[in-house]
């Protein structure tokens, strides 16, 4: 039997942090252990451009997200790595996708209007495009599971209609992925005010982060007990001393600073072999990464995007 595929991706706007280090990476890993299954990780490069960027520094920010992959676990042997842009059937599928979606579907979905209200002068086609090509992604492998945190859920929903659809008009054999969750599908912003986010300042710890920088970090974050913000990375990276905090904060007497100052020590500890390993790679290594992977990837993507046109009744 064939093994069932697995994609994931991350965008290559700016440095992981702990969020999708919990939300996404470490099912990622997971789940490339496990040879059951055959997985395809990327940078998604493309989503990137859907926000405004810095074109000097986009090129790198790609090869950053590698960086991390690698540092993180991520093995080349073990998993096909790869940057979205260098697979150009992810854009070719999409635009097949779209003829099978509606413009209404896109902007109702909640992770558009959120963009909508955060960017208001940036609603381009690319953005309302945004969960089409990430069904691409998703379906260029008949993925069937896809490592994501829960905010990802709207756009696996779109992914699983589209999947339906196609199948439906076309007669194409797609799975309906689902998502692989990890006990951290959820990390909430350090500031206590909803998710932890690279666009919000002041709301993530970095996997580049020094003990000094996550101290100051969580020093800032808010205590009140209303938030259960620095409760959930004590569950997370500390989890042996929840009840001992939990009895405190219920007896009134918890000393938040000696929380904190644990509890930076535990997120560190986790960081530090990967930023070690991060320091050690070398720009010559990533791009050999990059350019085996596209290798491996369109193999698989080519095949689709084929069968996708036949059955679609365009000359091929
Ligand atoms: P992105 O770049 O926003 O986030 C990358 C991954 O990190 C997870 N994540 C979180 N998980 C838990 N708590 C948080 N606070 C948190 N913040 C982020 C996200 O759920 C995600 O798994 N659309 C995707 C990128 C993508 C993709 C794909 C993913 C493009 N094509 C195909 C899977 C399959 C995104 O915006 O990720």
């Amino acid at each position: 039997m064939s093994k069932t595929r697995i994609l994931s991706g991350i965008r290559s706007s700016g440095r992981l942090h702990i969020g999708n280090y919990l939300g996404a990476v470490k099912g990622m890993l997971a789940l490339q252990e496990d040879s059951a299954y055959e997985t395809y990780y990327m940078v998604a490069d493309l989503h990137a451009l859907t926000t405004p960027y810095d074109k000097e520094k986009f090129a790198e920010e790609t090869r950053s997200v590698i960086k991390d992959y690698l540092a993180a676990g991520l093995d080349p042997e073990k998993s096909v790595l790869f940057v979205q842009s260098q697979v150009p059937e992810h854009v070719e599928l999409a635009y097949y996708f779209s003829t099978v979606t509606t413009l209404a579907k896109m902007t109702h979905l909640p992770t558009y209007k959120e963009k909508v209200k955060q960017l208001p002068d940036h609603v381009t086609m690319a953005l309302v495009n945004y969960p089409v090509l990430m069904a691409a992604d998703i379906l260029a492998y008949k993925a069937g599971l896809v490592p994501v945190g829960i905010d990802q859920e709207p756009h696996l929903e779109a992914a699983r209609e589209i999947a339906r659809r196609m199948n439906a008009d076309f007669g194409t054999d797609f799975p309906e992925p689902k998502r692989f969750a990890t006990k951290g599908e959820y990390v909430p912003s350090l500031s206590g005010e909803g998710k932890m986010s690279k666009s919000v300042e002041g709301s993530y710890i970095l996997l580049t982060d020094g003990l000094d920088e996550i101290r100051a970090k969580l020093a800032k974050a808010p205590t009140d007990e209303r938030v259960s913000n620095l409760f959930k990375l004590v569950e997370l990276f500390k989890h042996e001393r929840m009840e001992y905090y939990a009895a405190g904060q219920k007896r009134g007497d918890i000393r938040y600073s000696e929380l904190k100052e644990e509890l930076s020590l535990a997120i560190y500890e986790e960081l530090k072999p990967m930023q070690e390993k991060r320091n050690k790679l070398t720009d010559e290594y990533i791009d050999e990464v990059i350019k085996k992977g596209a290798e491996r990837a369109r193999k698989v993507a080519v095949e689709t995007v084929r069968e996708v046109k036949e059955k679609m009744g365009i000359l091929v």
